[in-house]
Protein backbone atom coordinates (compact mmCIF):
# COMPACT_ATOMS: atom_id res chain seq x y z
CA UNK A 1 0.00 0.00 0.00
CA UNK A 2 2.84 2.55 -0.83
CA UNK A 3 0.58 5.99 -1.74
CA UNK A 4 -2.62 6.92 0.25
CA UNK A 5 -4.21 9.83 -0.16
CA UNK A 6 -6.27 11.89 2.47
CA UNK A 7 -8.77 14.21 1.11
CA UNK A 8 -11.56 16.68 2.15
CA UNK A 9 -15.17 15.36 1.82
CA UNK A 10 -17.07 18.64 2.44
CA UNK A 11 -15.76 22.46 2.22
CA UNK A 12 -12.78 21.90 5.18
CA UNK A 13 -11.76 21.21 8.78
CA UNK A 14 -13.62 17.74 8.60
CA UNK A 15 -10.72 16.67 10.64
CA UNK A 16 -7.86 15.64 8.43
CA UNK A 17 -5.43 16.57 10.67
CA UNK A 18 -6.51 14.02 12.93
CA UNK A 19 -7.02 11.32 10.56
CA UNK A 20 -3.54 11.58 9.35
CA UNK A 21 -1.80 12.05 13.02
CA UNK A 22 -3.67 8.54 13.88
CA UNK A 23 -2.42 6.98 10.58
CA UNK A 24 1.43 8.38 11.17
CA UNK A 25 2.92 5.48 13.22
CA UNK A 26 2.54 3.10 10.47
CA UNK A 27 4.01 5.56 7.27
CA UNK A 28 6.81 6.99 6.53
CA UNK A 29 5.95 10.15 4.68
CA UNK A 30 3.44 12.85 4.72
CA UNK A 31 3.13 14.94 2.03
CA UNK A 32 1.21 18.21 1.84
CA UNK A 33 0.19 19.15 -2.00
CA UNK A 34 -1.93 21.82 -2.39
CA UNK A 35 -2.33 25.02 -0.39
CA UNK A 36 -0.58 27.01 1.96
CA UNK A 37 -1.25 28.08 5.49
CA UNK A 38 -4.75 28.74 4.70
CA UNK A 39 -5.50 25.29 6.22
CA UNK A 40 -5.59 24.70 10.06
CA UNK A 41 -5.80 21.05 11.37
CA UNK A 42 -6.13 20.66 15.04
CA UNK A 43 -3.82 17.27 17.09
CA UNK A 44 -5.17 16.18 19.99
CA UNK A 45 -2.57 14.02 21.45
CA UNK A 46 -3.35 13.47 25.72
CA UNK A 47 -3.31 16.62 27.41
CA UNK A 48 -1.74 18.48 24.27
CA UNK A 49 -3.55 19.99 21.51
CA UNK A 50 -1.23 21.50 18.45
CA UNK A 51 -2.63 23.67 15.75
CA UNK A 52 -0.83 23.00 12.26
CA UNK A 53 -1.20 25.27 8.51
CA UNK A 54 1.72 25.18 7.12
CA UNK A 55 3.03 22.03 8.29
CA UNK A 56 1.95 18.79 6.90
CA UNK A 57 0.11 17.12 10.70
CA UNK A 58 2.19 14.14 10.35
CA UNK A 59 5.28 16.01 11.62
CA UNK A 60 4.63 15.76 14.89
CA UNK A 61 5.01 11.93 14.76
CA UNK A 62 8.67 10.91 15.35
CA UNK A 63 10.08 8.51 12.18
CA UNK A 64 7.82 10.43 9.76
CA UNK A 65 9.29 12.77 6.90
CA UNK A 66 7.48 15.85 6.14
CA UNK A 67 7.41 16.81 2.84
CA UNK A 68 5.52 20.82 1.94
CA UNK A 69 5.01 19.43 -2.05
CA UNK A 70 5.77 21.37 -5.30
CA UNK A 71 2.12 22.09 -5.18
CA UNK A 72 2.06 24.59 -2.30
CA UNK A 73 2.33 27.93 -1.71
CA UNK A 74 4.87 28.65 1.10
CA UNK A 75 5.24 31.79 3.27
CA UNK A 76 8.37 31.29 4.60
CA UNK A 77 8.27 33.51 7.93
CA UNK A 78 4.92 31.44 8.95
CA UNK A 79 7.29 28.09 8.39
CA UNK A 80 9.90 29.38 10.64
CA UNK A 81 7.14 30.57 12.97
CA UNK A 82 5.64 27.22 13.05
CA UNK A 83 8.43 24.87 13.01
CA UNK A 84 9.65 27.60 16.27
CA UNK A 85 6.81 27.05 17.98
CA UNK A 86 6.99 23.18 17.87
CA UNK A 87 10.37 23.08 18.70
CA UNK A 88 9.63 25.02 21.52
CA UNK A 89 7.61 22.14 22.59
CA UNK A 90 10.34 19.41 21.79
CA UNK A 91 8.97 18.38 18.88
CA UNK A 92 11.43 17.17 16.13
CA UNK A 93 11.41 18.70 13.09
CA UNK A 94 14.73 17.99 11.75
CA UNK A 95 13.33 16.00 8.50
CA UNK A 96 11.45 18.34 7.14
CA UNK A 97 12.10 18.97 2.91
CA UNK A 98 10.57 21.77 0.85
CA UNK A 99 10.61 21.42 -2.98
CA UNK A 100 12.74 23.77 -5.06
CA UNK A 101 9.64 24.71 -7.06
CA UNK A 102 7.22 25.29 -4.37
CA UNK A 103 6.09 28.96 -5.02
CA UNK A 104 6.56 31.39 -2.18
CA UNK A 105 4.08 34.30 -0.61
CA UNK A 106 5.27 37.19 -0.54
CA UNK A 107 4.11 40.52 1.27
CA UNK A 108 2.53 41.68 -1.79
CA UNK A 109 0.45 38.86 -1.85
CA UNK A 110 -1.05 39.04 1.06
CA UNK A 111 -1.64 42.83 0.65
CA UNK A 112 -3.49 41.96 -2.94
CA UNK A 113 -5.85 39.33 -1.36
CA UNK A 114 -6.88 41.99 1.34
CA UNK A 115 -7.38 44.50 -0.64
CA UNK A 116 -9.38 42.47 -3.34
CA UNK A 117 -11.46 41.26 -0.69
CA UNK A 118 -11.89 44.62 0.36
CA UNK A 119 -13.15 45.92 -3.32
CA UNK A 120 -15.16 42.80 -3.69
CA UNK A 121 -17.78 44.03 -1.05
CA UNK A 122 -20.41 42.26 -0.62
CA UNK A 123 -19.54 39.60 -3.31
CA UNK A 124 -16.22 38.41 -1.28
CA UNK A 125 -15.11 35.01 -0.92
CA UNK A 126 -14.25 35.64 2.80
CA UNK A 127 -10.55 34.14 2.07
CA UNK A 128 -8.49 33.77 4.55
CA UNK A 129 -6.09 36.63 3.93
CA UNK A 130 -2.93 34.70 3.68
CA UNK A 131 -2.31 35.43 0.07
CA UNK A 132 -3.35 32.25 -1.28
CA UNK A 133 -5.19 33.18 -4.30
CA UNK A 134 -2.56 36.33 -5.54
CA UNK A 135 0.04 33.61 -5.41
CA UNK A 136 -1.58 30.83 -7.23
CA UNK A 137 -2.36 34.04 -9.99
CA UNK A 138 1.03 34.23 -10.43
CA UNK A 139 2.06 31.18 -10.48
CA UNK A 140 -0.68 30.21 -13.64
CA UNK A 141 0.33 33.74 -15.07
CA UNK A 142 3.93 32.90 -14.93
CA UNK A 143 5.14 35.62 -12.58
CA UNK A 144 5.46 33.32 -9.16
CA UNK A 145 8.52 33.24 -7.29
CA UNK A 146 10.12 29.75 -6.49
CA UNK A 147 11.38 28.57 -3.32
CA UNK A 148 14.80 28.03 -5.64
CA UNK A 149 14.62 31.61 -6.55
CA UNK A 150 15.77 32.60 -3.41
CA UNK A 151 18.96 30.99 -3.45
CA UNK A 152 20.08 32.94 -6.76
CA UNK A 153 19.60 37.33 -5.78
CA UNK A 154 20.07 37.76 -9.74
CA UNK A 155 17.15 36.01 -10.59
CA UNK A 156 15.14 36.43 -7.34
CA UNK A 157 15.67 40.21 -8.05
CA UNK A 158 14.56 39.97 -11.74
CA UNK A 159 11.42 38.34 -10.76
CA UNK A 160 10.38 40.56 -7.65
CA UNK A 161 10.45 43.56 -10.57
CA UNK A 162 8.86 41.57 -12.99
CA UNK A 163 6.15 40.79 -10.52
CA UNK A 164 5.63 44.36 -8.91
CA UNK A 165 5.80 46.08 -12.45
CA UNK A 166 2.01 45.39 -12.64
CA UNK A 167 1.33 44.97 -9.39
CA UNK A 168 2.10 48.51 -8.18
CA UNK A 169 0.23 50.46 -10.61
CA UNK A 170 -2.75 48.71 -9.45
CA UNK A 171 -1.84 48.79 -5.76
CA UNK A 172 -1.26 52.83 -6.46
CA UNK A 173 -3.82 53.40 -9.08
CA UNK A 174 -6.70 51.40 -8.39
CA UNK A 175 -6.76 50.04 -4.57
CA UNK A 176 -4.82 53.65 -3.01
CA UNK A 177 -2.13 52.06 -1.53
CA UNK A 178 1.90 52.42 -1.46
CA UNK A 179 3.41 51.08 -4.02
CA UNK A 180 5.73 48.04 -2.24
CA UNK A 181 9.96 48.21 -2.92
CA UNK A 182 11.36 45.63 -4.66
CA UNK A 183 14.09 46.07 -2.48
CA UNK A 184 12.37 45.41 0.72
CA UNK A 185 10.81 42.03 -0.91
CA UNK A 186 14.45 40.92 -1.92
CA UNK A 187 15.72 41.63 1.28
CA UNK A 188 13.28 40.02 3.54
CA UNK A 189 13.06 36.45 0.88
CA UNK A 190 16.98 36.27 1.11
CA UNK A 191 17.04 36.62 4.96
CA UNK A 192 15.55 33.73 5.14
CA UNK A 193 17.70 31.92 2.34
CA UNK A 194 20.46 30.28 5.41
CA UNK A 195 17.94 28.77 7.52
CA UNK A 196 15.79 27.54 4.38
CA UNK A 197 18.85 25.71 2.76
CA UNK A 198 19.01 22.66 4.31
CA UNK A 199 15.31 21.74 3.97
CA UNK A 200 15.04 22.73 0.23
CA UNK A 201 14.88 19.48 -1.99
CA UNK A 202 14.05 17.71 -5.41
CA UNK A 203 10.77 16.39 -3.24
CA UNK A 204 9.61 14.57 -6.11
CA UNK A 205 12.66 12.30 -6.26
CA UNK A 206 12.61 11.80 -3.21
CA UNK A 207 9.05 10.57 -2.78
CA UNK A 208 10.02 8.40 -6.18
CA UNK A 209 12.76 6.90 -4.28
CA UNK A 210 10.84 6.24 -1.19
CA UNK A 211 7.56 4.59 -3.06
CA UNK A 212 10.36 2.36 -5.05
CA UNK A 213 11.77 1.30 -1.35
CA UNK A 214 8.57 0.64 -0.40
CA UNK A 215 7.83 2.99 2.15
CA UNK A 216 4.30 4.13 2.77
CA UNK A 217 3.92 7.22 1.68
CA UNK A 218 0.44 9.60 2.93
CA UNK A 219 -0.52 12.95 0.84
CA UNK A 220 -1.96 14.95 2.90
CA UNK A 221 -4.92 17.30 1.37
CA UNK A 222 -5.23 20.84 2.52
CA UNK A 223 -8.70 22.42 1.96
CA UNK A 224 -11.81 19.94 0.57
CA UNK A 225 -13.29 18.74 -2.51
CA UNK A 226 -16.37 21.47 -2.11
CA UNK A 227 -13.15 24.24 -2.36
CA UNK A 228 -11.58 22.84 -4.57
CA UNK A 229 -10.53 25.30 -7.58
CA UNK A 230 -12.05 22.89 -10.33
CA UNK A 231 -14.91 20.58 -8.80
CA UNK A 232 -15.69 22.89 -5.31
CA UNK A 233 -18.52 25.55 -5.72
CA UNK A 234 -17.02 27.81 -7.91
CA UNK A 235 -15.77 31.49 -7.58
CA UNK A 236 -16.52 30.27 -3.62
CA UNK A 237 -13.52 27.62 -3.43
CA UNK A 238 -9.63 28.23 -2.50
CA UNK A 239 -7.41 28.46 -6.10
CA UNK A 240 -5.42 25.06 -5.33
CA UNK A 241 -6.23 21.90 -6.35
CA UNK A 242 -7.72 19.97 -3.31
CA UNK A 243 -8.77 16.79 -4.55
CA UNK A 244 -7.05 13.39 -5.18
CA UNK A 245 -5.63 14.10 -8.54
CA UNK A 246 -4.01 17.34 -6.85
CA UNK A 247 -1.77 14.93 -4.79
CA UNK A 248 0.05 13.34 -8.41
CA UNK A 249 0.64 17.06 -9.77
CA UNK A 250 1.07 18.81 -6.55
CA UNK A 251 3.91 16.04 -5.69
CA UNK A 252 5.39 14.89 -8.88
CA UNK A 253 4.47 11.78 -8.72
CA UNK A 254 2.47 9.11 -10.98
CA UNK A 255 -1.26 8.63 -10.64
CA UNK A 256 -1.17 4.92 -10.99
CA UNK A 257 0.68 5.12 -7.72
CA UNK A 258 -2.21 5.65 -5.83
CA UNK A 259 -3.93 2.80 -4.38
CA UNK A 260 -5.85 4.58 -1.68
CA UNK A 261 -7.95 7.26 -1.44
CA UNK A 262 -9.40 8.39 2.15
CA UNK A 263 -12.23 10.74 2.30
CA UNK A 264 -12.80 12.67 5.57
CA UNK A 265 -17.06 13.61 6.30
CA UNK A 266 -18.14 14.88 9.30
CA UNK A 267 -21.37 13.39 10.46
CA UNK A 268 -23.05 16.92 9.72
CA UNK A 269 -21.57 19.58 7.34
CA UNK A 270 -19.58 22.97 8.33
CA UNK A 271 -18.44 25.86 5.84
CA UNK A 272 -15.77 29.00 6.47
CA UNK A 273 -16.66 31.47 4.01
CA UNK A 274 -19.34 32.70 1.68
CA UNK A 275 -20.91 30.12 -1.13
CA UNK A 276 -24.02 27.98 -1.13
CA UNK A 277 -24.41 25.71 1.06
CA UNK A 278 -27.99 23.92 1.16
CA UNK A 279 -28.40 21.88 4.12
CA UNK A 280 -27.02 25.01 6.18
CA UNK A 281 -29.09 25.97 9.46
CA UNK A 282 -29.68 29.40 10.85
CA UNK A 283 -32.05 27.83 13.83
CA UNK A 284 -31.09 26.69 17.43
CA UNK A 285 -30.05 23.30 15.67
CA UNK A 286 -27.65 25.23 13.95
CA UNK A 287 -25.95 26.33 17.10
CA UNK A 288 -26.29 23.33 19.19
CA UNK A 289 -23.94 21.79 16.33
CA UNK A 290 -21.49 24.91 16.78
CA UNK A 291 -21.18 24.54 20.17
CA UNK A 292 -21.09 21.10 21.07
CA UNK A 293 -18.71 20.50 17.35
CA UNK A 294 -16.59 24.09 18.72
CA UNK A 295 -16.76 24.57 14.93
CA UNK A 296 -14.91 27.66 15.25
CA UNK A 297 -11.91 28.40 12.43
CA UNK A 298 -8.69 27.23 13.52
CA UNK A 299 -6.92 29.78 11.64
CA UNK A 300 -8.87 33.09 11.37
CA UNK A 301 -11.49 32.02 14.68
CA UNK A 302 -14.56 32.70 12.45
CA UNK A 303 -17.37 30.45 13.73
CA UNK A 304 -18.26 27.59 11.28
CA UNK A 305 -21.43 28.00 9.30
CA UNK A 306 -23.44 24.65 10.22
CA UNK A 307 -25.63 22.08 8.58
CA UNK A 308 -26.95 18.88 8.66
CA UNK A 309 -24.92 16.12 6.77
CA UNK A 310 -25.32 16.07 2.79
CA UNK A 311 -25.29 12.67 0.82
CA UNK A 312 -25.34 14.12 -2.45
CA UNK A 313 -22.18 15.49 -1.59
CA UNK A 314 -20.57 12.32 -0.37
CA UNK A 315 -21.18 10.79 -3.47
CA UNK A 316 -19.81 13.59 -5.83
CA UNK A 317 -16.99 13.95 -3.47
CA UNK A 318 -16.42 9.85 -3.65
CA UNK A 319 -16.26 10.56 -7.41
CA UNK A 320 -14.35 13.05 -7.82
CA UNK A 321 -12.02 11.71 -5.60
CA UNK A 322 -12.10 7.70 -6.27
CA UNK A 323 -12.76 7.40 -2.58
CA UNK A 324 -12.29 3.91 -1.23
CA UNK A 325 -12.46 4.32 2.37
CA UNK A 326 -14.69 7.22 3.82
CA UNK A 327 -13.54 8.52 8.06
CA UNK A 328 -16.82 9.71 9.41
CA UNK A 329 -15.58 12.13 12.01
CA UNK A 330 -17.33 13.84 14.88
CA UNK A 331 -20.31 11.38 15.26
CA UNK A 332 -20.19 12.43 19.46
CA UNK A 333 -21.22 15.93 18.53
CA UNK A 334 -24.52 14.17 17.45
CA UNK A 335 -25.30 12.69 20.51
CA UNK A 336 -28.06 14.80 22.59
CA UNK A 337 -30.10 15.14 19.26
CA UNK A 338 -33.73 13.80 19.10
CA UNK A 339 -34.03 13.06 15.20
CA UNK A 340 -31.10 13.31 12.99
CA UNK A 341 -32.02 14.84 9.71
CA UNK A 342 -29.90 13.51 6.36
CA UNK A 343 -30.17 15.16 3.06
CA UNK A 344 -30.80 13.09 0.32
CA UNK A 345 -31.85 14.77 -2.50
CA UNK A 346 -32.49 18.62 -3.39
CA UNK A 347 -35.19 20.30 -4.70
CA UNK A 348 -34.50 22.92 -7.44
CA UNK A 349 -37.87 25.24 -8.25
CA UNK A 350 -39.93 21.98 -8.15
CA UNK A 351 -37.45 19.58 -9.60
CA UNK A 352 -35.88 16.70 -7.91
CA UNK A 353 -32.47 16.50 -8.06
CA UNK A 354 -30.65 13.26 -6.65
CA UNK A 355 -26.55 14.40 -7.34
CA UNK A 356 -25.17 17.91 -7.24
CA UNK A 357 -26.38 19.96 -9.86
CA UNK A 358 -23.60 21.09 -12.28
CA UNK A 359 -25.59 24.58 -12.35
CA UNK A 360 -24.20 26.72 -10.07
CA UNK A 361 -27.09 28.64 -10.15
CA UNK A 362 -29.11 25.21 -9.47
CA UNK A 363 -27.16 24.28 -6.43
CA UNK A 364 -27.35 28.18 -5.34
CA UNK A 365 -31.30 27.07 -5.06
CA UNK A 366 -31.41 23.51 -3.82
CA UNK A 367 -33.09 23.06 -1.44
CA UNK A 368 -32.47 19.56 0.83
CA UNK A 369 -34.66 17.20 1.01
CA UNK A 370 -34.55 14.95 4.18
CA UNK A 371 -35.08 11.90 5.46
CA UNK A 372 -34.87 11.37 9.51
CA UNK A 373 -33.36 8.85 11.67
CA UNK A 374 -33.34 8.35 15.09
CA UNK A 375 -30.79 10.18 17.77
CA UNK A 376 -29.46 8.95 20.43
CA UNK A 377 -28.15 10.35 24.51
CA UNK A 378 -25.75 8.04 24.96
CA UNK A 379 -22.00 9.22 25.54
CA UNK A 380 -20.27 8.04 22.89
CA UNK A 381 -17.14 9.08 23.47
CA UNK A 382 -15.61 5.67 24.62
CA UNK A 383 -16.55 3.65 22.19
CA UNK A 384 -13.46 1.63 20.85
CA UNK A 385 -16.00 -0.84 18.59
CA UNK A 386 -18.73 -0.61 16.25
CA UNK A 387 -20.79 -2.67 18.20
CA UNK A 388 -20.18 -0.82 21.42
CA UNK A 389 -22.38 2.44 19.61
CA UNK A 390 -26.35 2.86 20.99
CA UNK A 391 -28.25 0.70 17.91
CA UNK A 392 -29.85 4.21 16.96
CA UNK A 393 -25.96 5.55 16.11
CA UNK A 394 -25.08 2.57 14.07
CA UNK A 395 -27.99 2.76 12.13
CA UNK A 396 -27.28 6.36 11.55
CA UNK A 397 -23.75 5.29 10.77
CA UNK A 398 -25.29 1.96 7.89
CA UNK A 399 -27.94 4.50 6.79
CA UNK A 400 -25.35 7.65 5.70
CA UNK A 401 -22.68 4.91 4.19
CA UNK A 402 -24.69 3.21 2.13
CA UNK A 403 -25.79 6.89 0.38
CA UNK A 404 -22.13 7.89 0.53
CA UNK A 405 -20.70 5.90 -2.56
CA UNK A 406 -18.19 4.27 -0.33
CA UNK A 407 -17.65 2.09 2.75
CA UNK A 408 -17.37 4.06 6.63
CA UNK A 409 -13.84 2.17 7.85
CA UNK A 410 -13.47 4.38 10.66
CA UNK A 411 -16.11 6.77 12.77
CA UNK A 412 -15.03 9.77 15.18
CA UNK A 413 -16.16 9.56 18.38
CA UNK A 414 -14.19 12.58 20.29
CA UNK A 415 -10.97 14.95 19.36
CA UNK A 416 -8.28 12.57 21.00
CA UNK A 417 -5.73 10.68 19.08
CA UNK A 418 -7.38 7.24 20.45
CA UNK A 419 -11.10 8.51 20.11
CA UNK A 420 -11.85 6.63 16.65
CA UNK A 421 -13.96 3.47 15.82
CA UNK A 422 -12.08 1.16 13.10
CA UNK A 423 -14.28 -1.62 11.24
CA UNK A 424 -12.04 -1.48 8.35
CA UNK A 425 -7.85 -1.23 8.51
CA UNK A 426 -7.07 2.20 6.41
CA UNK A 427 -4.20 0.69 5.37
CA UNK A 428 -4.50 -3.16 5.30
P1 LIG B 1 -8.92 19.64 9.36
O1 LIG B 1 -8.70 21.02 8.84
O2 LIG B 1 -9.68 18.77 8.41
O3 LIG B 1 -7.65 18.99 9.84
O4 LIG B 1 -9.88 19.79 10.63
P2 LIG B 1 -9.77 20.88 11.82
O5 LIG B 1 -8.66 20.47 12.71
O6 LIG B 1 -9.78 22.25 11.27
O7 LIG B 1 -11.19 20.70 12.52
C1 LIG B 1 -11.59 19.49 13.05
C2 LIG B 1 -11.83 19.68 14.57
O8 LIG B 1 -12.55 18.57 15.07
C3 LIG B 1 -10.55 19.71 15.40
O9 LIG B 1 -10.73 20.59 16.46
C4 LIG B 1 -10.38 18.27 15.88
O10 LIG B 1 -9.67 18.19 17.11
C5 LIG B 1 -11.81 17.89 16.08
N1 LIG B 1 -12.11 16.46 15.84
C6 LIG B 1 -11.61 15.62 14.91
N2 LIG B 1 -12.24 14.43 14.95
C7 LIG B 1 -13.19 14.53 15.93
C8 LIG B 1 -14.20 13.65 16.44
O11 LIG B 1 -14.37 12.53 15.99
N3 LIG B 1 -14.99 14.14 17.46
C9 LIG B 1 -14.83 15.40 17.97
N4 LIG B 1 -15.66 15.79 18.95
N5 LIG B 1 -13.90 16.25 17.51
C10 LIG B 1 -13.10 15.83 16.50
P1 LIG C 1 -8.52 23.07 6.16
O1 LIG C 1 -7.33 22.46 5.51
C1 LIG C 1 -12.08 25.60 5.72
C2 LIG C 1 -11.90 28.74 2.67
C3 LIG C 1 -11.92 30.18 3.15
C4 LIG C 1 -12.62 30.85 1.96
C5 LIG C 1 -12.08 30.08 0.76
C6 LIG C 1 -10.92 30.77 0.05
O2 LIG C 1 -8.33 23.47 7.57
O3 LIG C 1 -9.74 22.25 5.93
P2 LIG C 1 -8.37 31.13 0.66
O4 LIG C 1 -7.73 31.87 1.81
O5 LIG C 1 -7.99 29.70 0.57
O6 LIG C 1 -8.20 31.84 -0.65
O7 LIG C 1 -9.95 31.21 0.98
O8 LIG C 1 -11.64 28.82 1.27
N1 LIG C 1 -10.84 27.90 3.27
C7 LIG C 1 -11.06 26.97 4.20
N2 LIG C 1 -12.19 26.62 4.85
N3 LIG C 1 -10.94 24.92 5.95
C8 LIG C 1 -9.81 25.23 5.29
O9 LIG C 1 -8.68 24.49 5.39
C9 LIG C 1 -9.83 26.32 4.40
N4 LIG C 1 -8.89 26.91 3.61
C10 LIG C 1 -9.53 27.86 2.91
O10 LIG C 1 -12.65 30.31 4.33
O11 LIG C 1 -14.01 30.61 2.02
MG1 LIG D 1 -9.12 22.98 9.36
Amino acid sequence: MPAVVIIGAQWGDEGKGKATDLLSSRIDYVVKFNGGNNAGHTVVIGDQKYALHLLPSGILSPGVTPVIGNGVVVDIEVLFDELDALIARGIDVSRLRVSANAHVITHYHRTLDKVTERFLGKRQIGTTGRGIGPTYADKINRVGIRIQDIFDEGILRQKVEAALDQKNHLLVKIYNRRAIEVDEVVESLLSYAERLRPMVADTALEIHQALEADKIVLFEAGQATMLDVDHGTYPFVTSSSATAGGASTGSGIGPGRIERVIGIVKAYTTRVGAGPFPTELFDASGEFLRANGFEFGTTTGRPRRCGWYDAPIARYTARINGVTDFVLTKLDVLTGLDKIPVCVAYDVDGVRHDEVPVSQSDFHHATPIYEEFDGWTEDITGARTFDDLPKAAREYVLAVEKMSGARISAIGVGPGRDAIVVRHDLLG
